[in-house]
């Protein structure tokens, strides 16, 4: 990682009372007032796992403790699978045992998953406590710490139990990328050129032309890639908290994703993986109805690949393609829907033609 040091940001999430800041810059987590001003009572709890805890728990409790509050942890194992019901009630257990009220603070420390489960918590713990994303991943950073979808995975589909619940504050220490391994960084790119691709050309056309310094992890270059993902984001949400239309197009790419997901088994590709591959996908599918020429799609491939991440689908069989893509959110009265390029730089969400939706799956499929 280079040495130079953008400046921190602060971004906000404008949804009435129920906005948030979102804090992004460089040895965040070593700022105890930014994160104690956001603990409103004396109690924490501080959720993370077996890998991101050796790495930055201790400083982040330290923090806590050190402005009197008394601080409980959770340590879940790891892994993509892991974010399910059995660890949820690992949480609920420790915060009965503790004796935790309804003005315990939860902190997630981690990725997506620990956030998403995290954020599920707080939502049903008590019928709802305040929960801070501390985001530590490229992706939780862009994407999931920001925007309240909370929830956990159910063997038959990805991310279907679930509430949408805001946080208090995100808090993205940019540092803690330098820990996060090559291919998880890879994994939050995905979620990067998701935003140009579907909002913002000239944000696609900045990607392009940055991607090496990204994936080199630029300072300067990851700290524009998330302060613009964030901006995007966060008004989307604002217009559309909880996904009545127009958020569905952060979608992109996932309907085909999470297919990948769940067909070959949580955690055997990444999420970032899976969308990455996933928006290759939909790029064929808007290709093939007339959204988007031959070299658009290519284009969409070519950075999908600079990014490090697949962009040749495993054959999980078209059977097995379609039902997975039937469990879906997105879905209404089984027709499956995908967000498409039309053309790049703005998206549609719309059902496929079934001849359409089998040549994309004929041509993308390894
Ligand atoms: P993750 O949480 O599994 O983290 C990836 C890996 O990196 C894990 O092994 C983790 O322990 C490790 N790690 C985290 N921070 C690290 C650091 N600083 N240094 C070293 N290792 C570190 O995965 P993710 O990609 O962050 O998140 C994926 C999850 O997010 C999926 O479950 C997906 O469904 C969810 N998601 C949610 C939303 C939303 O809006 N809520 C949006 C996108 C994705
Ligand atoms: N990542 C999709 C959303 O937040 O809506």
């Amino acid at each position: 990682m280079t040495t130079q040091h953008a400046s921190p940001i602060t971004l906000h999430v404008d949804l009435g009372d129920r906005s948030y800041p979102i804090s992004i810059g460089q040895l965040l987590l070593s700022d105890a007032n930014l994160i104690n001003r956001h603990v409103a009572g004396k109690r924490v709890a501080v959720v993370t796992n077996t890998t991101v805890g050796p790495l930055y728990l201790d400083k982040l409790v330290r923090m806590l403790s050190d402005a009197g509050k008394q601080v409980t942890t959770i340590v879940l194992p790891d892994g993509e699978e892991e974010k399910n019901w059995s660890s949820l009630m690992r949480v609920f257990d420790v915060l009965l045992q503790e004796k935790c009220d309804r003005k315990t603070t939860l902190v997630a420390l981690g990725g997506g998953v620990i956030g998403d489960l995290t954020g599920f918590a707080a939502a049903t713990y008590m019928r709802g406590i305040p929960f801070i994303q501390v985001p530590t991943t490229l992706l939780a950073q862009v994407d999931s710490s920001v925007g309240g979808k909370t929830g956990i995975n159910h063997p038959l589909g990805k991310n279907m139990i679930g509430a949408f619940y805001q946080p208090q504050a995100v808090i993205a220490d940019t540092s803690t990328l330098e820990t996060l391994p090559a291919r998880e960084l890879s994994a939050g790119l995905a979620e990067v050129i998701k935003y140009g691709a579907i909002i913002d050309v000239a944000f696609f056309e900045w990607i392009e032309a940055n991607i090496a310094k990204l994936a080199s992890r630029d300072a300067n270059a990851l700290a524009y890639a998330i302060r613009r993902s964030c901006e995007l984001k966060a008004d989307v949400v604002r217009q559309d908290e909880r996904e009545g239309g127009l958020r569905a197009i952060l979608n992109f790419g996932h309907t085909f994703g999470h297919a990948i997901e769940a067909g070959l088994g949580y955690g055997e590709w990444l999420h970032g993986e899976a969308v990455g591959c996933g928006m290759v996908m939909a790029a064929d599918l808007s290709q093939r109805l007339g959204f988007i020429d031959a070299a658009t799609k290519e284009r969409v491939t070519a950075l999908v690949k600079a990014a490090g991440l697949p962009v040749v689908a495993p054959d999980l069989g078209k059977e097995r393609w379609l039902e997975l893509m039937q469990v879906d959110k997105k879905n209404e009265g089984g027709q499956i829907k995908f967000i498409l390029l039309k053309p790049l730089g703005t998206s549609i969400i719309m059902p496929a033609p079934q001849d359409a939706l089998l040549a994309t799956l004929e041509a993308c499929v390894g």
